[in-house]
């Protein structure tokens, strides 16, 4: 990944561990052992409630917000929050299965298929718009201010 405005560095350190636990749920969906399948599943919900659900709401408030109404970014915006909802409908289908004693593999590969293209695209796609399109004093700004104001 290239590097990045600081204003956007802890959300691509986000992503590295995003990327991880993608291949993890890959990986995990091919267990025959479900109580062993339900540890990854369990882990993943984990991190997506600890970590991911704050990722996706400092995104829509402090980065993508302010280019909603670019004509350049709007649809890889409007896209972008897409994702953000089929992750987070898949998400809620793992974790009550998971109540149910249950980690369906078919749900684990959709969530880690989606998530490694929301990643990859928000970095190749989305990113360089939030650099290029809003305003240096704007990304200082979120900067310094951003992990504390969400
Ligand atoms: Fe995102
Ligand atoms: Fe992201």
């Amino acid at each position: 990944m290239t590097r990045r405005h600081d204003a956007l560095i802890p959300l691509t350190h986000d992503h590295h561990h995003t990327l991880a636990h993608a291949r993890r749920l890959e990986e995990g969906a091919s267990l025959t052992d479900l109580s062993e399948r339900r540890r990854v599943a369990d882990d993943f919900v984990n991190f997506y409630l600890g970590r991911v659900l704050r990722h996706f709401h400092e995104e829509e408030e402090l980065f993508f917000a302010p280019l909603v109404d670019h004509e350049e970014a709007c649809d890889e915006v409007m896209k972008a929050v897409a994702e953000h909802l089929r992750i987070h409908g898949l998400a809620r289908v793992l974790r009550r299965g998971l109540v149910d004693g249950e980690a369906d593999p078919e749900t684990m590969k959709a969530l880690s298929k989606l998530l490694t293209t929301h990643v990859r695209s928000e970095e190749k796609n989305v990113f360089p718009l939030v650099e290029r399109l809003l305003t240096s004093e704007e990304l200082t700004d979120l900067a310094t201010t951003g992990r504390r104001d969400v």
